[in-house]
């Protein structure tokens, strides 16, 4: 069972920016289900929110003028880090206008500290290290959602492939509904403030055991097609493209090998498998007919 929030008096107020994405929308339904707390479901297209219990909330980060009414009263904010260049710049100013007892959890990467102290991920953690705020960083590797997500990877597992430029390296996949269990901890309970927290699956995965993995839970072959790293950001421009660059250079330099235990030692239980997510998964990680 879990033990009644602890943050501040009376009934609890969490905003989730990006509410409908892989961890904020997993983060809502466990908030929702311990009826003890008021979830603010922050969207750039709140009237897309549908979910139950959760208020939509206009949270957009082109929109600052309704950063104020967005996070007035709220004891605590999971910030979906936004990839785009001027991510630390964004959230050093929406912590500015944040009420300084609101506790922050941000959603960053693992192994951030690969870019250098100057680089971007340890820059947007800085924003929120230096705000004044009570804060806890989440330092996930490569979600498991990546193989359900059309933007991502569904489609083309669909087909029977997996073009991954990995160099042989391997991933510490890890379930989107683990780091949401973390980031609950994080944001209601006490012993989490200024704490870095690596999460990841149970088990470092090489691509060739990823694919045997996906193609026995898809009943048909998945082939792995190692690619460059040119190849895998073929079709991208700009920011997004050097950070895709970059977040491939890093795949391949092991960045997102290593595993650790944080998911089991914050949630007292153990980061679930590829093979059990995959078993739950069912045919939706096929592409709908
Ligand atoms: N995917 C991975 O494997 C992985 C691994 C490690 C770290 N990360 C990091 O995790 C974060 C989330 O990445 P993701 O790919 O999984 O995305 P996601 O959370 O699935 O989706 C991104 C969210 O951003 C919101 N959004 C879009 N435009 C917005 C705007 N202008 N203002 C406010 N919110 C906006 C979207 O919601 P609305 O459209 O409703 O606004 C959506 O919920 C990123 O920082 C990423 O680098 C991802």
């Amino acid at each position: 069972m879990k033990s009644p929030s602890s943050v501040g008096a009376g009934t609890p107020r969490v905003l989730i920016t990006g509410v409908r994405g892989k961890t904020g929308s997993p983060l809502a339904r466990l908030l929702v289900e311990r009826n003890d707390v008021d979830v603010l479901g922050g969207s750039s297209n709140p009237d897309s929110v549908a979910m139950d219990s959760v208020q939509p909330t206009a949270f957009s980060w082109d929109a600052p003028s309704g950063w104020k009414a967005a996070t007035e009263g709220v004891d605590a904010v999971y910030i979906v880090r936004p990839d785009r260049a001027d991510a630390p710049d964004l959230i050093g100013a929406l912590l500015d206008e944040t009420p300084v007892r609101t506790r922050i959890v941000l959603l960053s990467e693992q192994d951030a500290d690969y870019m250098g102290v100057d680089g971007w991920a340890p820059r947007a953690e800085r924003a929120v290290r230096d705000s004044g705020h009570a804060w806890t960083i989440l330092r996930p590797s490569w979600f498991m959602q990546v193989f359900t997500d059309p933007r991502f990877y569904r489609d083309q597992v669909a087909d029977g492939k997996l073009p991954f430029s990995s160099g042989g390296a391997s991933l510490a996949w890890i379930d989107a509904w683990d780091i949401a269990a973390v980031a609950e901890r994080a944001l209601l309970d006490e012993g989490h403030a200024g704490q870095v927290y690596e999460l990841t699956g149970p088990e470092s995965l090489a691509l060739p055991r990823t694919a045997e993995l996906l193609s026995a839970a898809a009943g048909r072959t998945v082939a792995l097609h190692e690619i460059t790293i040119d190849e895998a950001v073929a079709g991208t421009t700009g920011f997004e493209r050097e950070l895709f660059a970059l977040t491939f250079e890093r795949v391949r330099a092991g960045s997102f090998a290593e595993v650790t235990d944080s998911v089991e030692r914050v949630t007292g239980r153990p980061a679930r498998s590829l093979r059990a997510f995959l078993a739950d998964a069912g045919p939706p990680f096929v592409r709908a007919a």
